[in-house]
């Protein structure tokens, strides 16, 4: 079978630039959302460049001109939309809906995949003020995507290791802490870890497959999915050092919030929903799919291995 042609929107992001990377990798005709917004932004120009040297196409193209949108989904099968979606860096989700309206009207798409790739936003109807509101938006995207009949393909990343696993789960520090941790409750809670570039490389896995057709994947490699106590202890067997640890109740961790920003008090709530309620772990993925079954052929990074680069 021909692989689809992809287009990756938002493929200098975070997420989005392992997206292209896979997308090449695994052998598809890659095209890259280059908007003209980025104005002088030198970064993701010469990211945007790295990535034609690598065979990719630059599709010129932007949110404030639907027609110019529209061209673009029609050069492909396949749409990834990797928009903002963490409040302290940017936060653009529901800009998505016009992405929706352009698949719609070029009406040739066999797939799409939008911004998702963390908590299954269907299972977090109950989630705290503010942080429900990345739930609540992902929510509406789907119900556009699927009211206009688009072929869609969600993905449940569970938690990013550059964000949850070198901290060692600590909010505010993106590196591990060499004397003190902060364990959630008691830090037994299972959580799911995956590394950046593997959420990438099942995602573009999935794209061409039947059995990911209008289904939720969710990324939980076996070895990856973890209680913070888990992960600590591995950093410990790495650096040889026992970390003093304290607890913190749920209420005192819910209570830390005053005063703080918006941003951080998104953060607060999803960190609530992940380590206290073990809204990752606590339900069985039935008629959807996990990726590691899906694809045994990833040598996925384990955890003690992708601390290793903090030591
Ligand atoms: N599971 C986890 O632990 C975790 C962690 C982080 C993020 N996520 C999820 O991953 C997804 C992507 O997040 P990210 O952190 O990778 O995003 P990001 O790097 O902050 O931004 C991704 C891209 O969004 C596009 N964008 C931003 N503002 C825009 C605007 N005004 N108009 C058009 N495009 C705009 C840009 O695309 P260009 O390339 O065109 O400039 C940008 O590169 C989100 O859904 C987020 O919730 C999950």
């Amino acid at each position: 079978m021909e692989k689809s042609k992809v287009l990756v929107v938002g493929g200098t992001g975070y997420i989005g630039k392992r997206i292209v990377k896979a997308s090449l990798s695994q052998g598809h005709q890659t095209y890259v959302l280059k908007r003209p917004e980025i104005g002088l932004d030198i970064d993701k120009l010469q990211l945007l460049l790295s990535f034609k040297k690598q065979g990719a196409h630059l599709v010129e193209a932007s949110f404030s001109d639907f027609r110019s949108l529209v061209d673009a989904v029609k050069l492909v099968d396949v749409v990834i939309c990797t928009m903002s979606g963490v409040h302290f860096r940017s936060h653009n989700l529901l800009l998505q809906l016009k992405l929706v309206e352009a698949i719609k009207e070029a009406g040739n798409i066999k797939r799409f995949l939008p911004s998702e790739f963390g908590m299954d936003p269907a299972l977090m109807g109950h989630a705290l003020e503010p942080g429900r509101v990345t739930f609540d938006e992902k929510m509406e995207v789907r119900k556009a995507i699927e009211n206009a009949e688009i072929p869609f393909t969600y993905v449940s990343a569970n938690c990013f290791a550059g964000y949850f696993a070198g901290n060692l789960s600590q909010m505010g520090t993106l590196t591990p802490p060499r004397e003190k941790i902060h364990l959630y409750g008691d830090g037994n809670t299972k959580v799911v870890y995956v590394d950046e570039d593997d959420v990438a490389t099942y995602t573009i896995k999935a794209i061409d497959d039947p059995r990911t057709l209008n289904k939720t994947i969710y990324i939980r490699p076996p070895e990856n999915i973890l209680s913070q106590r888990e992960l600590v202890e591995k950093w410990e067997n790495l650096v040889g050092k026992k970390l003093e640890k304290s607890s913190i109740s749920g209420h005192d961790f819910l209570e830390s919030m005053k005063g703080m920003d918006y941003a951080h008090q998104v953060g607060v709530g999803h960190f609530y929903h992940i380590f206290y309620e073990g809204c990752l772990t606590n339900f069985e993925v039935g008629e959807d799919e996990e990726a590691s079954k899906l694809y045994p052929e990833v040598e996925y990074t384990r955890m003690d291995d992708y601390l290793k680069i903090y030591v």
